[in-house]
């Protein structure tokens, strides 16, 4: 099998970790497995490869947005997780919002802005987040805090059109979905913004799991996560994010984006809800695999 890994987005360095991590396992589980940083070159390699699967481990643009779909369809190679249109509307955060809210599922307001409108005037009242509205790991995600005078000055490097979204005081929780079925939910637990170092750096955030919340969130979350995922037609594993505001309830708790590709470093939260199932990461990646190849 090929493992793909690396290749161009923002989130390469994550997809390099997951990869190896993956390819380790599924070599330890018996697989021959040949690892391909996907490149320009990448239709030609798997050609001359001509592997039976191909385990997705890539993250973010190319390889989560249904780009890297089309060319394994087109090749005729099966691979594991979600499949074109999926991973096209999931890596769009508006858009999957339309779909959350066509499944009643609940969102906060939020809309697409141009970086020259973000930066004349608050486009909305803070707190709100201006985030990209296609990319991971939090890549580019500014928080304008309560009380912010002035509206964000943002890098060079933001595309021109991006997401703002109303911010959610509160918790960060995060529900996986395999074989049909919602695993469990983890409380993350940062000191401040659960940003792209709380995310990678060891000790960066603490992952309570199963998370310790109140029987009703505790159960939306699981019902929330698995509907997401059927309603966006998503295939193999997928990680559904909220936050929480406690406060308000079950009125507080609202989906932010539905990950098709997640992480599976070794801080990633699939392979943690995987192991609190009983399911340790080898037999995680087998069961992506086997599930690639029904
Ligand atoms: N985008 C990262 C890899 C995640 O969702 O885990
Ligand atoms: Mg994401």
């Amino acid at each position: 099998m090929v493992v793909l890994l690396g290749g161009p987005s923002a989130e390469r360095d994550v997809s390099l970790s997951s990869g190896k991590e993956c390819a380790a396992a599924l070599r330890a589980e018996g697989f021959t497995v040949t690892e391909v940083d996907a490149g320009p070159d990448l239709a030609q390699q798997l050609a001359q490869i001509a592997p039976d699967v191909v385990f997705n481990a890539l993250h973010g643009r190319w390889g989560e947005d249904g780009c890297v779909q089309g060319l394994l369809e087109w090749l005729g190679l099966p691979y594991t997780h979600s499949g074109i249109l999926s991973s096209a509307l999931a890596m769009d955060k508006e858009r999957t919002k339309q779909v959350y809210r066509e499944a009643g599922l609940p969102v906060v307001e939020s809309h697409l802005a141009t970086k020259a409108e973000i930066e004349a005037a608050h486009v909305m009242a803070p707190p709100y987040v201006v985030k990209p509205y296609n990319e991971g790991s939090s890549v580019g995600v500014y928080l304008v805090t309560e009380g912010a005078n002035t509206p964000p000055k943002l890098s060079p490097e933001m595309p021109e059109t991006l997401m703002v979204e109303a911010y959610v005081p509160g918790r960060e929780l995060t529900t996986s979905v395999m074989d049909g079925r919602a695993l469990t939910v983890t409380d993350i637990i940062t000191s401040g913004w659960y940003d792209y170092d709380a995310k990678y750096s060891d000790g960066g955030s603490r992952h309570v799991c199963p998370a310790e919340l109140p029987q009703e969130i505790f159960d939306a979350c699981l019902d929330y996560a698995l509907r997401a995922h059927e309603a966006l037609g998503c295939a193999g594993v997928s990680r559904t994010d909220f936050r929480w505001d406690e406060s308000r309830g079950l009125a507080g708790l609202v989906l932010l984006e539905t990950n098709t590709q997640p992480g599976m470093t070794p801080t990633s939260l699939v392979p943690e809800q995987a192991m609190a199932c009983g399911m340790t990461f080898g037999a995680l990646c087998r069961w992506m695999v086997e599930d690639a190849l029904e």
